[in-house]
């Protein structure tokens, strides 16, 4: 009997506590879906957010320069490879698609200070090769140290006077002149024959050019032609003598027609070379434009770089009378381009600078 009483309460004593573990089971399973879940999946992303920092370092992106040739006007994302390079080494230009007037001086301050670059403003391989040694070494450059960044001047009404007469691809006419006080720092003798012997100023050219143009009559030899270089650079000053006398024998009127008031002149931009022969006595006459030499310079100058700058046709847009002498340098791309299409540099550079 007592065994029997014993084991009744040992069973409601089992009951008893099984319906309290049920009951606290409830409370677990309700704790577990508290209302606040929100705020504690927030406060887990929070950690989240905060985790240990190896997860995040930043990679620093490897900046691969462009391999082919850019120059102004051209557009792209390599171009923009190009200005995040600059950016690196200090420059600082607007990131865009577009080789600008901002990148071009860059280019031409990166390579007046970085020895054996030729000046020209155009992106090249030893330009491209001699960034990456710097980016490589983590070296940067004090921008405008070798070209000073500047605005465009009005010089009066008409004319402006131009920002980086480094250029090659610069516009100098009655338009856009050079500063009074440029004289290029790269002028040097180019070895190509002149119908005198004296070591005249006029004789230089800059670098880029002079060796072009050393190319360009050293094929010619070898086709047997006579090709005389004249006239070369030109100070301001010199050119402002020759166009007082030139209004003062032909009145300015008629001044106007053939030679450039001081600053306007290309020759002050040693970029220029004015070219002759034996058949027209080495006189700059229009009659060269009928010589063998003249003929071979209008089909084969511009795989030199240089173009007629004074096409026949064409005054009413340069200014001036057709000049089959005066040789400008522009680099091969875009002389190509000028001489192929039979426009002016003022067409080329309109075309390209209003995209
Ligand atoms: N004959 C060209 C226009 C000059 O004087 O520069
Ligand atoms: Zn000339």
């Amino acid at each position: 009997m007592l065994n029997r009483n014993v084991l009744t309460i040992l069973l409601i004593s089992s009951f008893i506590v099984l319906l309290a573990a049920c009951s606290q089971n409830t409370d677990v399973s309700v704790d577990n879906n508290p209302p606040n879940t929100i705020t504690d999946n927030e406060s887990a992303k929070e950690q989240d957010d905060e985790e240990p920092e190896e997860d995040s370092v930043v990679e620093e992106e490897e900046l691969v320069l462009p391999s082919q040739e850019l120059q102004k006007g051209d557009q792209g994302e390599e171009i923009l490879l190009l200005q995040k390079a600059l950016i690196k080494l200090g420059y600082e230009i607007s990131p865009s698609n577009v080789y600008d007037s901002e990148t071009v001086w860059a280019i031409t301050d990166f390579q007046i200070q970085t020895e054996k670059l030729f000046i020209t403003g155009i992106y090249d391989e030893p330009t491209r090769t001699a960034l990456e040694e710097l980016l490589e070494k983590e070296k940067t450059i004090t921008p405008g140290e070798g070209l000073p960044l500047i605005e465009e001047e009005n010089l009066d009404e008409d004319t402006v006077v131009i920002a980086n007469p480094y250029e090659v691809l610069s516009l100098v006419n009655k338009q856009h002149a050079l500063p009074k006080d440029y004289v290029p720092s790269d002028l040097v003798y180019p070895e190509v024959r002149f119908p005198f012997v004296e070591e005249l100023p006029k004789r230089q050219m800059r670098k880029i050019a002079a060796e072009a143009l050393e190319k360009m009559f050293a094929d010619a030899d070898l086709e047997s032609l006579d090709l005389f270089a004249q006239s070369g650079y030109r100070s301001y000053e010199r050119q402002d003598v020759l166009f007082a006398s030139y209004v003062s024998n032909h009145g300015e009127e008629e001044a106007n027609t053939f030679s450039a008031r001081p600053g306007e002149s290309e020759h002050q931009s040693g970029l220029t070379m004015d070219v002759t022969s034996p058949h027209v006595n080495y006189a700059l006459v229009v009659e060269f434009g009928e010589t063998e030499e003249g003929i071979w310079l209008e089909e084969h100058a511009a795989e030199y770089g240089f173009i007629i700058r004074y096409p026949k046709g064409k005054e009413a847009i340069t200014g001036y009378q057709y000049e089959p002498w005066h040789l400008r340098y522009v680099g091969v791309k875009a002389a190509k381009e000028i001489m192929e299409r039979g426009i002016t540099l003022e067409e080329y550079l309109e075309e390209l600078l209003e995209i």
